[in-house]
Protein backbone atom coordinates (compact mmCIF):
# COMPACT_ATOMS: atom_id res chain seq x y z
CA UNK A 1 0.00 0.00 0.00
CA UNK A 2 1.22 3.47 -1.41
CA UNK A 3 1.69 5.68 2.44
CA UNK A 4 2.60 9.08 3.17
CA UNK A 5 3.03 10.13 6.95
CA UNK A 6 2.52 6.65 7.43
CA UNK A 7 -0.99 7.29 6.23
CA UNK A 8 -2.91 5.38 3.25
CA UNK A 9 -3.00 7.26 0.50
CA UNK A 10 -6.48 7.08 -1.53
CA UNK A 11 -6.13 6.62 -5.40
CA UNK A 12 -9.32 8.28 -6.49
CA UNK A 13 -8.01 9.16 -10.12
CA UNK A 14 -7.76 6.02 -11.71
CA UNK A 15 -11.55 4.78 -12.41
CA UNK A 16 -10.61 1.44 -10.41
CA UNK A 17 -13.55 0.42 -7.76
CA UNK A 18 -12.82 1.00 -4.44
CA UNK A 19 -15.42 -1.48 -2.60
CA UNK A 20 -13.33 -4.48 -4.01
CA UNK A 21 -14.32 -8.07 -5.81
CA UNK A 22 -16.76 -10.13 -3.93
CA UNK A 23 -15.89 -12.19 -1.52
CA UNK A 24 -16.27 -15.35 -3.72
CA UNK A 25 -12.86 -14.35 -5.91
CA UNK A 26 -11.12 -14.48 -2.39
CA UNK A 27 -12.32 -17.93 -2.17
CA UNK A 28 -11.33 -19.23 -5.73
CA UNK A 29 -7.81 -17.68 -4.84
CA UNK A 30 -7.84 -19.56 -1.36
CA UNK A 31 -8.71 -22.73 -2.80
CA UNK A 32 -6.49 -22.68 -6.03
CA UNK A 33 -3.95 -25.04 -4.46
CA UNK A 34 -6.28 -27.95 -6.83
CA UNK A 35 -3.58 -29.20 -8.86
CA UNK A 36 -4.48 -27.78 -12.02
CA UNK A 37 -1.71 -24.93 -12.40
CA UNK A 38 0.68 -27.03 -13.84
CA UNK A 39 -1.75 -27.67 -17.08
CA UNK A 40 -2.66 -25.49 -20.19
CA UNK A 41 -6.04 -23.73 -19.41
CA UNK A 42 -7.29 -24.47 -23.16
CA UNK A 43 -10.20 -26.90 -23.26
CA UNK A 44 -8.77 -29.38 -26.21
CA UNK A 45 -11.01 -32.16 -25.89
CA UNK A 46 -14.49 -29.75 -26.22
CA UNK A 47 -12.34 -27.08 -29.07
CA UNK A 48 -13.66 -23.91 -27.41
CA UNK A 49 -11.11 -21.05 -25.79
CA UNK A 50 -12.31 -21.18 -22.39
CA UNK A 51 -14.25 -21.60 -19.65
CA UNK A 52 -15.01 -17.87 -18.95
CA UNK A 53 -15.61 -17.57 -22.89
CA UNK A 54 -18.52 -20.70 -22.47
CA UNK A 55 -19.73 -18.74 -19.56
CA UNK A 56 -20.29 -15.48 -21.11
CA UNK A 57 -21.64 -17.22 -24.75
CA UNK A 58 -24.31 -18.84 -22.36
CA UNK A 59 -25.24 -15.84 -20.47
CA UNK A 60 -25.70 -13.78 -23.12
CA UNK A 61 -27.37 -16.44 -25.42
CA UNK A 62 -24.93 -16.81 -27.98
CA UNK A 63 -22.16 -18.97 -29.51
CA UNK A 64 -18.67 -19.29 -27.94
CA UNK A 65 -17.09 -18.31 -31.25
CA UNK A 66 -18.58 -14.64 -31.23
CA UNK A 67 -16.98 -14.27 -27.80
CA UNK A 68 -13.28 -12.81 -27.70
CA UNK A 69 -11.30 -12.88 -24.50
CA UNK A 70 -8.09 -10.34 -24.10
CA UNK A 71 -5.90 -9.03 -20.94
CA UNK A 72 -8.32 -6.30 -20.47
CA UNK A 73 -10.69 -4.48 -22.89
CA UNK A 74 -7.08 -2.24 -23.16
CA UNK A 75 -5.82 -5.64 -25.01
CA UNK A 76 -9.02 -6.12 -27.17
CA UNK A 77 -9.22 -2.30 -28.33
CA UNK A 78 -5.56 -2.48 -29.40
CA UNK A 79 -5.96 -5.94 -31.20
CA UNK A 80 -9.23 -4.64 -32.93
CA UNK A 81 -7.00 -0.89 -33.93
CA UNK A 82 -3.92 -3.74 -35.16
CA UNK A 83 -5.93 -6.14 -36.80
CA UNK A 84 -7.64 -3.46 -38.77
CA UNK A 85 -5.69 -0.29 -39.38
CA UNK A 86 -2.62 -0.10 -41.30
CA UNK A 87 -0.69 3.08 -42.20
CA UNK A 88 -2.63 6.23 -42.99
CA UNK A 89 -6.02 4.71 -42.42
CA UNK A 90 -8.65 6.60 -40.65
CA UNK A 91 -9.70 5.79 -37.22
CA UNK A 92 -12.33 8.27 -35.89
CA UNK A 93 -12.36 8.76 -32.27
CA UNK A 94 -14.32 11.24 -29.99
CA UNK A 95 -13.34 14.63 -29.28
CA UNK A 96 -12.53 14.08 -25.29
CA UNK A 97 -11.79 10.53 -24.83
CA UNK A 98 -9.26 8.00 -23.15
CA UNK A 99 -5.80 8.77 -24.22
CA UNK A 100 -5.30 5.16 -24.99
CA UNK A 101 -7.46 5.93 -27.98
CA UNK A 102 -5.15 8.34 -30.08
CA UNK A 103 -2.05 6.33 -28.51
CA UNK A 104 -3.36 2.65 -29.94
CA UNK A 105 -3.93 4.98 -33.63
CA UNK A 106 -0.65 6.47 -33.29
CA UNK A 107 1.28 3.13 -32.69
CA UNK A 108 -0.51 1.43 -35.73
CA UNK A 109 0.36 5.17 -37.53
CA UNK A 110 -3.34 5.67 -38.64
CA UNK A 111 -4.60 8.79 -39.02
CA UNK A 112 -6.78 9.93 -36.12
CA UNK A 113 -10.00 12.13 -36.89
CA UNK A 114 -11.54 13.49 -33.96
CA UNK A 115 -15.69 13.52 -33.75
CA UNK A 116 -17.44 16.10 -31.23
CA UNK A 117 -18.51 15.64 -28.31
CA UNK A 118 -19.62 19.16 -26.76
CA UNK A 119 -20.52 20.70 -23.68
CA UNK A 120 -23.95 21.25 -23.05
CA UNK A 121 -25.89 22.57 -19.66
CA UNK A 122 -24.48 20.19 -16.84
CA UNK A 123 -23.84 17.22 -19.13
CA UNK A 124 -21.14 16.55 -22.38
CA UNK A 125 -22.94 14.80 -25.07
CA UNK A 126 -21.89 12.99 -28.29
CA UNK A 127 -22.94 15.01 -31.18
CA UNK A 128 -24.86 13.19 -33.18
CA UNK A 129 -25.20 14.94 -36.80
CA UNK A 130 -21.59 16.17 -35.55
CA UNK A 131 -20.52 12.61 -35.81
CA UNK A 132 -22.51 11.47 -38.88
CA UNK A 133 -21.11 14.25 -41.07
CA UNK A 134 -17.35 13.61 -39.58
CA UNK A 135 -18.11 10.41 -41.02
CA UNK A 136 -19.30 10.99 -44.30
CA UNK A 137 -16.98 13.38 -45.46
CA UNK A 138 -14.08 10.70 -44.04
CA UNK A 139 -15.00 7.87 -44.80
CA UNK A 140 -13.17 6.01 -41.81
CA UNK A 141 -11.99 2.21 -41.81
CA UNK A 142 -12.95 2.61 -38.23
CA UNK A 143 -14.75 4.06 -35.53
CA UNK A 144 -14.50 4.21 -31.76
CA UNK A 145 -16.86 5.05 -29.68
CA UNK A 146 -17.11 4.75 -26.14
CA UNK A 147 -20.58 4.63 -23.97
CA UNK A 148 -20.02 5.84 -21.24
CA UNK A 149 -16.97 7.90 -22.14
CA UNK A 150 -13.82 8.76 -20.17
CA UNK A 151 -13.71 11.33 -19.18
CA UNK A 152 -17.04 12.85 -19.66
CA UNK A 153 -19.55 10.31 -18.44
CA UNK A 154 -21.81 10.61 -20.83
CA UNK A 155 -23.45 7.94 -23.00
CA UNK A 156 -25.45 7.19 -26.67
CA UNK A 157 -28.87 6.05 -25.27
CA UNK A 158 -30.46 3.37 -27.11
CA UNK A 159 -31.99 5.00 -29.74
CA UNK A 160 -28.60 7.34 -30.64
CA UNK A 161 -26.86 3.71 -31.30
CA UNK A 162 -29.00 1.98 -33.05
CA UNK A 163 -28.80 5.50 -35.44
CA UNK A 164 -25.39 5.79 -34.92
CA UNK A 165 -24.68 2.05 -35.66
CA UNK A 166 -27.08 2.13 -38.98
CA UNK A 167 -25.03 5.27 -40.20
CA UNK A 168 -21.61 3.36 -39.60
CA UNK A 169 -22.40 0.28 -41.07
CA UNK A 170 -19.58 0.25 -43.43
CA UNK A 171 -16.99 0.91 -41.06
CA UNK A 172 -15.95 -1.30 -38.17
CA UNK A 173 -17.02 -0.10 -35.34
CA UNK A 174 -15.76 -0.41 -31.85
CA UNK A 175 -18.28 0.34 -28.91
CA UNK A 176 -16.61 0.20 -25.78
CA UNK A 177 -18.50 -0.38 -22.77
CA UNK A 178 -16.14 -0.31 -20.15
CA UNK A 179 -18.37 1.28 -17.84
CA UNK A 180 -21.99 0.23 -18.93
CA UNK A 181 -22.79 -1.76 -16.00
CA UNK A 182 -22.39 1.15 -13.47
CA UNK A 183 -26.16 1.79 -14.22
CA UNK A 184 -27.82 -1.02 -13.44
CA UNK A 185 -31.21 0.09 -14.59
CA UNK A 186 -29.63 0.72 -17.97
CA UNK A 187 -30.00 -2.56 -20.51
CA UNK A 188 -28.65 -2.97 -23.91
CA UNK A 189 -28.27 -5.96 -26.55
CA UNK A 190 -25.33 -6.51 -27.32
CA UNK A 191 -25.73 -9.83 -29.23
CA UNK A 192 -28.86 -8.28 -30.63
CA UNK A 193 -26.36 -5.42 -31.85
CA UNK A 194 -23.32 -7.62 -33.36
CA UNK A 195 -26.15 -10.20 -35.02
CA UNK A 196 -27.18 -6.64 -36.62
CA UNK A 197 -24.42 -5.47 -37.23
CA UNK A 198 -21.48 -7.48 -38.60
CA UNK A 199 -18.58 -5.49 -38.79
CA UNK A 200 -19.74 -4.54 -34.72
CA UNK A 201 -16.99 -4.95 -31.55
CA UNK A 202 -18.45 -4.94 -28.40
CA UNK A 203 -15.87 -4.52 -25.54
CA UNK A 204 -16.43 -5.09 -22.23
CA UNK A 205 -14.63 -6.02 -19.15
CA UNK A 206 -14.32 -7.37 -15.21
CA UNK A 207 -12.27 -4.19 -14.48
CA UNK A 208 -14.44 -1.77 -13.59
CA UNK A 209 -18.10 -2.80 -12.49
CA UNK A 210 -16.77 -6.19 -11.24
CA UNK A 211 -13.66 -4.65 -9.30
CA UNK A 212 -10.96 -6.77 -11.07
CA UNK A 213 -8.75 -4.78 -12.37
CA UNK A 214 -5.93 -6.64 -11.14
CA UNK A 215 -7.02 -9.90 -12.95
CA UNK A 216 -6.70 -8.11 -16.85
CA UNK A 217 -9.42 -9.55 -17.99
CA UNK A 218 -11.66 -8.16 -20.94
CA UNK A 219 -14.13 -9.27 -23.14
CA UNK A 220 -15.99 -8.48 -26.62
CA UNK A 221 -18.98 -9.23 -28.71
CA UNK A 222 -18.04 -10.13 -32.16
CA UNK A 223 -20.20 -9.29 -35.63
CA UNK A 224 -20.31 -11.89 -37.90
CA UNK A 225 -17.91 -10.06 -39.90
CA UNK A 226 -14.56 -10.51 -37.61
CA UNK A 227 -12.68 -13.59 -38.38
CA UNK A 228 -9.62 -11.74 -38.61
CA UNK A 229 -9.71 -10.87 -35.07
CA UNK A 230 -10.79 -13.80 -33.86
CA UNK A 231 -8.00 -15.55 -35.86
CA UNK A 232 -5.41 -12.69 -34.39
CA UNK A 233 -6.44 -13.34 -30.94
CA UNK A 234 -6.74 -16.52 -30.81
CA UNK A 235 -4.58 -17.88 -27.78
CA UNK A 236 -4.00 -21.72 -28.66
CA UNK A 237 -2.77 -22.61 -25.06
CA UNK A 238 -5.47 -20.87 -23.35
CA UNK A 239 -5.82 -17.51 -21.16
CA UNK A 240 -4.92 -17.13 -17.72
CA UNK A 241 -6.87 -20.14 -15.55
CA UNK A 242 -6.82 -17.72 -12.74
CA UNK A 243 -8.18 -14.96 -13.83
CA UNK A 244 -10.86 -17.00 -15.62
CA UNK A 245 -11.71 -18.57 -12.29
CA UNK A 246 -11.90 -15.16 -10.54
CA UNK A 247 -14.06 -13.69 -13.20
CA UNK A 248 -16.67 -16.87 -13.07
CA UNK A 249 -17.02 -16.37 -9.36
CA UNK A 250 -17.94 -12.37 -10.17
CA UNK A 251 -20.74 -13.30 -12.58
CA UNK A 252 -22.10 -15.82 -9.79
CA UNK A 253 -21.90 -12.71 -7.20
CA UNK A 254 -25.27 -10.65 -8.27
CA UNK A 255 -25.77 -10.00 -4.87
CA UNK A 256 -22.50 -8.10 -4.24
CA UNK A 257 -22.21 -6.26 -7.00
CA UNK A 258 -25.81 -4.88 -6.93
CA UNK A 259 -25.82 -3.92 -3.42
CA UNK A 260 -22.58 -1.88 -4.12
CA UNK A 261 -23.60 -0.52 -7.40
CA UNK A 262 -26.54 0.42 -5.17
CA UNK A 263 -24.39 2.46 -2.64
CA UNK A 264 -21.83 4.01 -5.70
CA UNK A 265 -25.22 5.72 -7.41
CA UNK A 266 -26.20 6.86 -4.17
CA UNK A 267 -22.57 8.49 -4.00
CA UNK A 268 -23.07 9.73 -7.37
CA UNK A 269 -25.75 11.83 -6.30
CA UNK A 270 -24.28 13.11 -3.25
CA UNK A 271 -21.14 14.24 -4.94
CA UNK A 272 -22.88 15.95 -7.73
CA UNK A 273 -25.42 17.92 -5.51
CA UNK A 274 -22.81 18.88 -2.72
CA UNK A 275 -20.16 20.01 -5.51
CA UNK A 276 -22.53 21.94 -7.53
CA UNK A 277 -22.99 24.28 -4.28
CA UNK A 278 -19.07 24.87 -4.08
CA UNK A 279 -18.99 28.40 -5.83
CA UNK A 280 -17.44 27.98 -9.12
CA UNK A 281 -17.82 24.50 -9.77
CA UNK A 282 -19.65 22.92 -11.98
CA UNK A 283 -20.43 18.95 -12.21
CA UNK A 284 -21.13 16.96 -15.40
CA UNK A 285 -23.71 14.30 -15.43
CA UNK A 286 -22.10 10.83 -15.17
CA UNK A 287 -23.02 7.16 -16.10
CA UNK A 288 -19.82 5.71 -15.10
CA UNK A 289 -17.62 5.46 -11.66
CA UNK A 290 -16.35 9.04 -11.90
CA UNK A 291 -17.43 12.12 -12.21
CA UNK A 292 -15.94 15.32 -14.43
CA UNK A 293 -16.18 18.70 -12.35
CA UNK A 294 -15.16 22.14 -14.33
CA UNK A 295 -13.78 24.08 -11.27
CA UNK A 296 -12.23 27.96 -10.76
CA UNK A 297 -9.29 27.51 -13.01
CA UNK A 298 -6.91 29.76 -10.24
CA UNK A 299 -7.59 27.22 -7.14
CA UNK A 300 -6.12 24.11 -9.20
CA UNK A 301 -2.66 23.85 -8.71
CA UNK A 302 -3.23 24.56 -4.39
CA UNK A 303 -6.45 22.31 -4.22
CA UNK A 304 -4.17 19.61 -6.02
CA UNK A 305 -1.61 20.78 -3.23
CA UNK A 306 -4.06 20.43 -0.30
CA UNK A 307 -5.25 17.45 -1.97
CA UNK A 308 -1.74 15.28 -1.98
CA UNK A 309 -0.46 16.39 1.23
CA UNK A 310 -3.76 14.95 2.97
CA UNK A 311 -2.95 11.67 0.96
CA UNK A 312 -6.07 12.21 -1.69
CA UNK A 313 -5.22 11.48 -4.99
CA UNK A 314 -7.77 12.78 -7.69
CA UNK A 315 -7.46 13.36 -11.48
CA UNK A 316 -6.38 17.41 -12.66
CA UNK A 317 -7.06 16.90 -16.33
CA UNK A 318 -4.66 18.93 -18.55
CA UNK A 319 -5.88 18.07 -22.08
CA UNK A 320 -7.16 21.23 -24.08
CA UNK A 321 -10.64 22.21 -23.32
CA UNK A 322 -10.86 20.61 -20.08
CA UNK A 323 -8.08 21.94 -18.46
CA UNK A 324 -10.04 23.29 -15.84
CA UNK A 325 -11.41 20.38 -14.92
CA UNK A 326 -10.80 17.54 -12.33
CA UNK A 327 -12.21 14.08 -12.72
CA UNK A 328 -12.90 12.38 -9.53
CA UNK A 329 -13.61 8.46 -9.41
CA UNK A 330 -16.22 7.51 -7.22
CA UNK A 331 -14.71 5.64 -3.85
CA UNK A 332 -16.37 4.00 -0.90
CA UNK A 333 -18.71 5.79 0.74
CA UNK A 334 -16.34 6.47 3.67
CA UNK A 335 -14.05 8.01 1.03
CA UNK A 336 -16.31 10.16 -0.66
CA UNK A 337 -17.36 11.80 2.85
CA UNK A 338 -13.28 11.92 3.32
CA UNK A 339 -12.99 13.60 -0.39
CA UNK A 340 -15.73 16.56 0.19
CA UNK A 341 -14.76 17.15 3.89
CA UNK A 342 -11.94 18.18 2.62
CA UNK A 343 -12.39 20.13 -0.40
CA UNK A 344 -14.92 21.88 1.08
CA UNK A 345 -12.41 22.79 3.73
CA UNK A 346 -10.02 24.25 1.11
CA UNK A 347 -12.92 25.97 0.06
CA UNK A 348 -13.43 27.86 3.69
CA UNK A 349 -9.79 28.62 3.55
CA UNK A 350 -9.32 32.75 2.69
CA UNK A 351 -6.24 32.38 1.92
CA UNK A 352 -6.69 29.06 -0.41
CA UNK A 353 -4.64 31.04 -3.46
CA UNK A 354 -1.44 30.93 -1.44
CA UNK A 355 -2.01 27.37 -0.47
CA UNK A 356 -0.14 26.48 -3.43
CA UNK A 357 3.42 28.38 -2.49
CA UNK A 358 3.10 26.71 0.60
CA UNK A 359 1.88 29.50 2.74
C1 LIG B 1 -12.93 3.91 -21.61
C2 LIG B 1 -12.03 2.84 -21.08
N1 LIG B 1 -12.01 1.66 -21.69
C3 LIG B 1 -11.21 0.66 -21.26
C4 LIG B 1 -10.38 0.84 -20.16
C5 LIG B 1 -9.41 -0.25 -19.76
O1 LIG B 1 -9.97 -1.23 -19.06
P1 LIG B 1 -9.24 -2.63 -18.84
O2 LIG B 1 -8.79 -2.64 -17.42
O3 LIG B 1 -10.29 -3.64 -19.14
O4 LIG B 1 -8.07 -2.76 -19.77
C6 LIG B 1 -10.37 2.06 -19.49
C7 LIG B 1 -9.48 2.25 -18.32
O5 LIG B 1 -9.52 3.17 -17.57
C8 LIG B 1 -11.21 3.09 -19.96
O6 LIG B 1 -11.24 4.29 -19.36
Amino acid sequence: MTTINEKPMIFLDRNENQYGPSPACFKVLRNSNDNILNIYSRDFTRGIKSLLSERLAHDFGTEETRILLGYGSEDILKQAVQCYINKNDKIMIPSFSWWYYKKIADEAEGINIQYPIVEGEGTFYYDIEGMIKVYNEQKPKLVLISSPNNPTGNRLETEQLNFVLEKMKDAVVVLDEAYLLFDETFKTDPVGLVNRYPKLIIIRTFSKYYALAGIRTGFAFLGDNHERISLLSARYLGFNRLSEKIAIAALDSSDYYNSIGKKMAADMEMLFNELNQLPGFHPYRSFANFILVKIPPEIKDSLKRYLTERNMIIKFMNEDGLDKHIRITLGTHSQNCTLLKLIRSFMSKEDKHELVRGV
